[in-house]
């Protein structure tokens, strides 16, 4: 196997400034419902990389769970990793690849809680048994083994009643309210079209990129 002669050419469709939507957002929305309607794996997929104060980064997959004008929601575990990496350092960036689309879209801005009153009401929202592993799961932390977890999800769910399991301080969501967004579209010969989306005082300034 010799993976540098795995070649991909780009050509599936274009981006042009004339065609892209002037605020960002509606641009992502629209490129959005576009990897929903052409099915792509885990659409609501993106990368969050959080760095500690010193700058060390750190990445993993969550789920973006809501956006609107304000900003790009996922929640998660305050207490874990990348919760603590937060609370010393707001700078993080999204990243979203669409591969179906030969597209990916990178954003970067500050992460802030969002209000207990959200974070209740997607909690209440999700299956009883996420809700028990969200509660029983001190995240990020090292565990003895597998049965140590079982254990402790059987014993949740032994002592709560389906209605009473009740958001934990720990768990909640975050608004990525975004700096600046970076539509990418591969296209043929590596001359991929990028356009950058940079929050000014004043609203969006938008630029092309070279590829
Ligand atoms: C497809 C996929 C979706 C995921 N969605 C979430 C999510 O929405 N929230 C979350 O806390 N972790 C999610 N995870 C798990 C995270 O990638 C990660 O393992 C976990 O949040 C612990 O990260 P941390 O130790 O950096 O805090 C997801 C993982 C995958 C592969």
């Amino acid at each position: 196997m010799n993976i540098a002669d795995i070649r991909k050419d780009y050509k599936l469709k274009i981006l042009d400034e004339k065609l892209i939507n002037h605020n960002p957002m509606i641009q992502f929305e629209s490129w959005l419902t576009e990897a929903l309607e052409a099915k792509v794996n885990e659409p609501t997929a993106m990368v969050l990389a959080t760095a500690t104060p010193d700058g060390f980064p750190s990445s993993r997959v969550v789920l973006l769970k809501a956006f609107s004008s304000d900003g790009f929601g996922f929640f998660t575990n305050y207490s874990g990793r990348k919760g603590s990496e937060i609370s010393s350092n707001q700078k993080v960036a999204l990243l979203f690849h669409w591969p179906e689309l030969e597209r990916q879209v990178r954003i970067e801005g500050l992460a802030k809680r969002t209000s207990p009153q959200i974070s209740d009401d997607y909690f209440n929202s999700r299956p009883f048994e996420s809700r028990l592993s969200a509660v029983i799961s001190n995240q990020s932390q090292e565990v003895p083994d597998r049965n140590y977890l079982e254990q402790l999800w059987v014993l949740q769910q032994s002592e709560t009643a389906t209605g009473e399991l009740v958001r934990p301080d720990y768990w909640g969501g975050y608004i990525v309210e975004p700096q600046r967004i970076e539509f990418w579209q591969g296209r043929s010969n590596r001359l991929h079209d990028r356009i950058l989306f940079t929050h000014e005082s004043d609203g969006w300034r938008i630029l092309r990129l070279a590829p």
